[in-house]
């Protein structure tokens, strides 16, 4: 079944094990004077058929968990965005933190998201390229991923695809800053930023829904995921100064269906045998 009303607890998380997806919730608090290197990667054997490897107690999610994100999301699952739905973000008008954590870039902002009477808090955005959830098998250069938690500790990621086209005013005050930030650890501020036309954006392009998990180590389930059916759009220039920086950063899709596709892995296969 494509949305999973029930979401799992977020029993898992273990605060040794670096992500970015969780970055600056209560899970894993912003670092005082800037992120440290992540302890994972993208490629090779920091890469995401490894993260379990990397950490066996704290990533057992990356490699076992069945409700795992990313996912090729059915384009035929879009429903209309319900009124119970929605993002409010203030205006920053002085622009906000912008800071580079090594696999991504994010923006420390307030906002709020409503989900069926439950009030979660803003407490990051940060962009993946190429985008992580595909739609139909399609997937987009970017994705931006609004990362909300409620006072139960509960975490909510509000996704928008991102295709090439004119550049988006939002996203052209963030990505404004990224030459002031080459190194990991480096932060800076994005030019003023308003939010009001994203609200719209979400309010009238409808949403895919599905429960999920942290789409970087550990992998932590009970995640509830809404994506925006409609894609936002970066310029050429956006889309080369954001991969130019953050190179690829998208974790494979995960099988939907209640597997988690490395037990069904030849090498998973092949470490039964030998264990
Ligand atoms: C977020 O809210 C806090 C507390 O009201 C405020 O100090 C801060 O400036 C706000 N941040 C932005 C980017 O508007
Ligand atoms: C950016 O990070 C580098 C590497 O840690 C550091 O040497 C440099 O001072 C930082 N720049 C700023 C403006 O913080």
């Amino acid at each position: 079944m494509f949305f999973q009303p029930t979401l799992l607890l977020l029993s898992l998380i273990a605060p040794a094990a670096l992500g970015h997806e969780h970055y600056g919730t209560t899970l894993y608090p912003r670092a005082e004077g800037g992120a440290a290197a992540p302890k994972f990667g993208y490629h090779g054997l920091d890469g995401p058929l490894n993260w379990y490897s990397l950490d066996k107690d704290a990533n057992e999610l990356c490699a076992k968990g069945t409700h795992q994100s990313p996912i090729n999301v059915a384009g035929s699952a879009c429903a209309a965005t319900p009124s119970s739905l929605s993002i409010k973000i203030p205006a920053a008008p002085h622009g906000a933190e912008l800071e580079n954590l090594g696999t991504t870039v994010d923006v420390t902002t307030n906002g709020t998201l409503l989900n069926a009477g439950k009030k979660s808090d803003l407490v990051q955005f940060h962009f993946h390229t190429p985008s992580e959830h595909a739609v139909d098998g399609k997937y987009y250069p970017m994705e931006v991923h609004f990362v909300f938690q409620a006072a139960d500790a509960s975490i909510s990621v509000v996704g928008f695809l991102i295709e090439l086209g004119p550049l988006d005013p939002l996203l052209g005050a963030v990505l404004a800053g990224l030459p002031y930030i080459p190194f990991t650890g480096n932060v800076t501020h994005t030019k003023p930023l308003d939010f009001t036309a994203l609200e719209k954006h979400f309010a009238s392009s409808g949403t895919y829904q599905y429960a999920g998990s942290l789409t970087t180590p550990p992998c932590s389930e009970g995640v509830s995921w809404t994506l925006s059916c409609k894609p936002l759009s970066v310029d050429v220039a956006g889309y080369e100064a954001i991969t130019d920086l953050i190179k690829f950063n998208a974790r494979y899709t995960q099988n939907n269906e209640g597997v988690n596709l490395l037990e069904h892995s030849a090498l998973e296969q092949v470490l039964a045998r030998i264990n």
